[in-house]
């Protein structure tokens, strides 16, 4: 008899229509279904605010507000803590939490399960300097979310002169020096493409080291510009960017 190990791979999210404690481990298990996996290595809380549960991923209002599902996300905390526990996932984490949402979830009475990291948008020009300090300082690893600035209508960091010119210095492109920036930082990085050169191009990012002049440069490209600011959910009680960070 052929023993087949169990398969697991890479990071997945819970979506916020899913908040409710009975929905959680409904949406692991439709995911590792549709992966054809057997466990997830890493599942997180993609955003701090629960959605009415349904269908429409989307739900609005006729103002096109998201409707909200009367949920707290450390209910969801617990039962993700079961999915651990269950075996389905290895690890668990946030998404997109600011640092009171994340202190209240490391306060929480009985956490069984730490947050492994808080996966957050951070790029030279959102460099969030606060709250990776604050995770940081507090054993929860940071994860930057699109590290290159993404495909946005008229943000071009790959193209911003600054990280051209280091680029150059190094013998590097501007996407390897995006990158490194953040491994320097003891940050992980995912830079996302769908071109296999460009994939091969953002894993040679450990044969060289940016200057502390280099990362003083790009911190200095700091604008405070959010890409992923989701405007319908403003409204919701746990929109995680009314504070600083
Ligand atoms: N937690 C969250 O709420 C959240 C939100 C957004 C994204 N994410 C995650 O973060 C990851 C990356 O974010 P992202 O896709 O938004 O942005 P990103 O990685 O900053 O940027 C992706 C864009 O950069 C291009 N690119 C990749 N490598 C390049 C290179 N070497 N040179 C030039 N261009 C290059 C890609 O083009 P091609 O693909 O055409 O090569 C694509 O257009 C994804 O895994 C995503 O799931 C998480």
């Amino acid at each position: 008899m052929t023993v087949i190990p169990p398969v697991g791979l890479g990071t997945w999210k819970l979506w916020c229509t899913f908040h409710k404690k009975s929905l959680v481990r409904t949406a692991c298990s439709q995911s590792l279904k549709a992966l054809k996996l057997d466990y997830l290595d890493l599942y997180l809380i993609h955003w701090p605010m629960g959605f009415k549960p349904g269908k429409d991923n989307m739900p609005l209002d006729h103002t096109g507000m998201v409707i909200p599902s009367n949920t707290d996300f450390l209910e969801t905390w617990e039962a993700m803590e079961e999915l651990v526990i269950e075996g389905l996932v290895k690890a668990i984490g946030v998404s997109n939490f600011n640092h009171e949402q994340l202190e209240r979830l490391l306060n929480k009475q009985n956490l069984r399960i730490k947050p492994i990291t808080n996966q957050i948008e951070c790029h030279p020009y959102l460099s969030q300097k606060r709250l990776i300090s604050f995770c940081q300082a507090r054993d929860v690893s940071v994860t930057a979310y699109r590290p290159l600035g993404g495909s946005s209508e008229g943000v071009d960091l790959i193209d911003d002169p600054v990280i051209k010119r280091i680029a150059k210095k190094h013998g590097k492109s501007p996407a390897q020096i995006l990158i490194r920036f953040q491994i320097q930082r003891n940050v992980i990085v995912i830079p996302k493409s769908v071109t296999p050169h460009r994939i091969q191009e953002n894993i040679q990012v450990l044969d060289f080291e940016l200057t502390e002049q280099d990362m003083n440069d790009i911190f200095s490209l700091e604008k405070n510009l959010r890409l992923a600011t989701f405007p319908t959910t403003e409204n919701h009680k746990d929109y995680p960017f009314h504070i600083e960070y």
